[in-house]
């Protein structure tokens, strides 16, 4: 089975905890773009989505749903999102795609977080995979100096020669070299250097339930208490 196929099995898994008529977080990326394809395929009944990028929300109304601010949703009782990462006490990295930040913050708005990812996302210590941190632009040279004193390699992320810009106006430091033994701590950590908006350490909240997918079939892990 290709990797598009496993990201396609657990995405059709998720569609189990999508109810009607309910407002429901989606996240971003390319499986997610699946669990999107999932929802306009079987013209799931949902009232509304938030959307955690432009990205996201340009498929989701392609797809004739309606995709409404946080502000005016109230609470969601789901968010379904992907991981670059993911350990089996569900704490994550994220951010591959830039959209972190809300990402975190519609995963915050929302009772159950599912997470749906194939087999190669899960690891048993977060740090392979470059910490994504979304920095206010002015910031980037002191928080990079910050990171490094965390024992991080930070890389400015550019595409083409030009610094990645996120949905929210500002930049991304791709942290390499850490391995992250204990993600809630080092989250609280970076989150209080000045000008850093988002890290990709999903951990203090973390998923509340994972959709793995393997050639073996999707397995359904819980978090536990
Ligand atoms: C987007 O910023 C990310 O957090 C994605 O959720 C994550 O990178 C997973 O993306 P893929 O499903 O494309 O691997």
């Amino acid at each position: 089975m290709d990797q598009n196929a496993l990201k396609l099995a657990a995405a059709k898994l998720a569609l189990d905890y999508v109810e009607d008529s309910a407002i429901i977080g989606v996240g971003t990326g390319s499986t997610i773009n699946f669990f999107i394809a999932e929802l306009i395929r079987t013209q799931a009944r949902i009232k509304a989505a938030v959307s955690s990028s432009v990205a996201s929300s340009d498929l989701l109304r392609a797809g004739g749903f309606d995709v409404i601010e946080l502000n005016d949703a109230g609470p969601l009782s789901i968010y379904v999102d992907g991981a670059d990462e993911i350990t089996r006490d569900l704490a994550m990295i994220k951010g591959g795609g830039a959209a972190l930040t809300r990402e975190k913050i519609v995963a915050a708005a929302s009772e159950k977080f599912i997470c749906i990812a194939d087999e190669s996302k899960r690891v048993d210590v977060l740090g392979k995979f470059a910490l994504p941190i979304e920095v206010i632009p002015m910031a980037r040279s002191f928080v990079a100096r910050e990171l490094v004193k965390l024992g991080g390699h930070p890389e400015w992320r550019m595409r083409e020669g030009k610094a990645v810009v996120t949905d929210n106006g500002n930049w991304i430091l791709d942290v390499r070299g850490m391995t992250i033994t204990n993600p809630v701590e080092l989250e609280t950590t970076i989150n209080q250097i000045a000008g850093v908006v988002a890290n990709g350490l999903f951990a203090r909240r973390g998923a509340d339930v994972l959709l793995l997918a393997s050639k073996n079939g999707v397995e359904c892990i819980l978090r536990t208490p």
